[in-house]
C-alpha cells in the first residue's frame, strides 16, 4: 500500500508537483491524497485539482504566520479524515504548532532551501549569498517545536558561484529540492527512518 501523503502549501507548489510526479509515474512508494493551503490563490491548489487530488483552502484565521487555535483543529481534521499517514510541508508559510505536530509524531516533514543548520527562516537563499558561502543546498528534515531545527532526513549540495543572483541560486538548489523530497518520502513508505537519539538513521545505509 502507498503512502498516504497530505501536503500543505501556500504558493507554486514546485515541490508538490514533483512529488506528484514521482508518486504517479510510481518512482517513490507513496500517494498524495489531499492537499491544503493557507492562501485561496495558491497556483498549488490548481496543481492538485489538475491531477484530480482534493485540494482545499482552509482558512487559517490569523493574520500572524502560524497555525493555531480552531484553524490548526480544521488541519488536523481534514489531514485525519483524509487518513494520511504522513504531512509534508512544502513552501507552507506558516510555522506549525504543538498540537499538529504531537497528532502526527515523527509524520510531519518539511523542505528548507538551505544547508540547516545554516541559514534558517526566510529568505534562506539570501543569506547563504550574503554570508559568501562556496556551497548552498537543501534539507528534507522532521518538524519538531525547534522551527527547521528538527532531525535531518535527506540534504544536497549545491556550488555558490561569484556572479549567482538569489534567483540563479534558488533555481539550483530547487531542482535538488524536487529530487531529495520524493526521495525522502519514499525512504519513510519504505519504514527505512529511524530516529535514535534525536537524528535520523537511514535502514541499508552505512556511510556509503
Ligand atoms: C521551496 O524553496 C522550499 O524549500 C521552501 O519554500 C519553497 C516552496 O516552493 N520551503 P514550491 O511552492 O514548492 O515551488
Amino acid at each position: 500500500m502507498p503512502c498516504r501523503v497530505g501536503v500543505l502549501v501556500s504558493g507554486r507548489g514546485s515541490n508538490l508537483q514533483a512529488i506528484i510526479d514521482k508518486s504517479k509515474s510510481r518512482e517513490i512508494d507513496a500517494e498524495v491524497v489531499v492537499v491544503l493551503s493557507d492562501d485561496p490563490e495558491a497556483y498549488a491548489l490548481q496543481i492538485a485539482k489538475k491531477a484530480g487530488i482534493k485540494a482545499y483552502y482552509i482558512d487559517p484565521e490569523t493574520a500572524k504566520p502560524v497555525l493555531v487555535g480552531k484553524a490548526e483543529d480544521n488541519y488536523i481534521d481534514t489531514l485525519k479524515k483524509h487518513k494520511v499517514d504522513l504531512v509534508c510541508l512544502a513552501g507552507f508559510m506558516r510555522i506549525v504548532k504543538e498540537k499538529l505536530i504531537s497528532e502526527f509524531e515523527w509524520k510531519i516533514m518539511n523542505i528548507h532551501p538551505a544547508l540547516l543548520p545554516s541559514f534558517k527562516g526566510l529568505h534562506a537563499q539570501k543569506k547563504a549569498l550574503d554570508y559568501g558561502v562556496r556551497f548552498a543546498g537543501a534539507t528534507v528534515h522532521f518538524v519538531t517545536t525547534d522551527v527547521d531545527g528538527g532531525p535531518i532526513i535527506l540534504q544536497a549540495v549545491v556550488p555558490v558561484y561569484q556572479d549567482d543572483t538569489e534567483e540563479s541560486l534558488s533555481k539550483r538548489i530547487l531542482k535538488e529540492e524536487h529530487r531529495i523530497y520524493p526521495e525522502a518520502i519514499d525512504l519513510f513508505s519504505g519504514n527505512r527512518i529511524k530516529i535514535k537519539d534525536n537524528k535520523v538513521l537511514i535502514e541499508g545505509n552505512n556511510g556509503e
